[in-house]
């Protein structure tokens, strides 16, 4: 069996999250999310024996919802948002979901997705990014099993489709996925995201750094709109394990850098306390100029506090006032977003929140060379 069969289910699965399945067939995607072991897995099924061997697979396993009938009935009736939705449910009708097929059955199988299923399915079948809205948390990974045949602009990745020795049949299919931005599903998230920084760090990073910060408090009104930042501030304390981790994730691709000639501020937002719709280029210089920032890297401390999430926006130029993305950032977890993004980091309701931010300047960003 190929590497890359499970990737797309990795993608999804990477959410931790709450995973919805539509069509459960062999349960080979089924299995996949649930051994990378997803927060809840819902399945959606339409055929009454398929539904019962859906049953029988979930009896004993935690965090399984089964529902029996189909998506565009039950997608409206149900009372939950997912991280990831997988979508498939293209296969022949009478097919037997068995994985040990003869040559002459995989011809039959590969013979169907060949002929063209009814103009009235295919229509339904392709309204399903819609429903999909109804039931999408902010950041939700959409995979379609025939997203390529009805959009473009898609993130794709393949899928290994036949088990079997014949290589006369096709072994891969290629699979779309986008994600649920401001209202969407689009191609982009306007933020990347990795994580970074083990718990214990982020303590440490805390301990070090929280007893020399000093409040800022400034306002200015922009376009009518009033823009404020309110929190408490210090140059990071320099920190070599935090260094090695950049060096070894953000910095891979490039000459090592060395921490203190970055620009990285420890942040504190108390209760009230936030930053509304910063942008962090250097005014006045050219985006490509060497003194300018490339990238912005904001990464989360903690997690026990209340309110304080993070709005992305596009890119400014677009002067898109409504359309952003969400986000709750984990502990140890980085977005990385551009200098002439909007960013809003939302009032802090509860407790104390603590963030590192990294501003990359072009200069920074020496190449490797061969
Ligand atoms: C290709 S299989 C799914 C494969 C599965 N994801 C896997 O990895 O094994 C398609 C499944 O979708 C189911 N199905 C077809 N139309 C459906 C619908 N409208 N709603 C829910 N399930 C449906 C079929 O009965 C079948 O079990």
């Amino acid at each position: 069996m190929q590497k890359d069969f499970t990737k797309v289910f990795d993608i999804i699965s990477e959410t931790k999250g709450d995973i919805l399945d539509v069509g459960f067939g062999w349960g080979i995607s089924a299995d996949h999310f649930y051994s990378n072991g997803v927060k809840s897995l819902t399945i959606i099924e339409k055929r009454k024996d398929v539904y019962e061997k859906a049953l029988k697979w979930a009896e004993g396993k935690q965090n399984v919802h089964l529902h029996f009938g189909d998506w565009i009935d039950i997608i409206p009736s149900l009372n939950k948002k997912f991280d990831g939705i997988y979508m498939d449910t293209i296969s022949p009708k009478n097919e037997n979901f068995s994985r040990n097929k003869t040559k002459e059955e995989y011809e039959k199988v590969w013979e169907f997705y060949h002929t063209s299923i009814s103009k009235e399915e295919w229509e339904q079948y392709q309204s399903f990014e819609d429903y999909a809205k109804l039931i999408s948390k902010e950041n939700c990974i959409l995979c379609i099993f025939e997203y390529t045949k009805f959009r473009k602009d898609l993130n794709t990745e393949s899928l290994q489709v036949y088990w079997g020795n014949d290589l006369s049949i096709p072994r891969k299919h290629d699979i779309g996925f986008t994600y649920y931005v401001g209202g969407e599903f689009r191609k982009n998230k306007f933020y990347e995201s990795k994580q970074l920084l083990t718990e214990n760090l982020c303590n440490k990073l805390i301990k070090d750094n929280k007893n020399n910060l000093k409040f800022v408090e400034a306002e200015k009104e922009i376009d009518g709109i009033l823009h404020q930042r309110k929190f408490n501030y210090t140059k990071l304390k320099y920190n070599s394990e935090l260094e090695e981790i950049l060096n070894k994730s953000i910095f891979s691709n490039y000459k090592k850098v060395d921490l203190k000639n970055l620009w990285c501020g420890f942040i504190e937002y108390n209760e009230g306390e936030g930053y509304d719709r910063h942008v962090e280029t250097i005014k006045g210089l050219p985006l490509d100029d060497s003194e300018q920032y490339n990238t912005l890297y904001d990464l989360t401390l903690n997690d026990d506090y209340e309110g304080g999430e993070v709005e992305v926006f596009d890119e400014w130029y677009k002067n898109d006032r409504d359309t952003f993305s969400l986000v709750k950032p984990k502990v140890g977890e980085c977005l990385i977003y551009k200098p002439y993004q909007h960013v809003t980091y939302r009032k802090v309701t509860k407790n104390k929140k603590y963030q590192i931010l990294i501003g990359v300047t072009n200069k920074d960003l020496n190449k490797k060379l061969i």
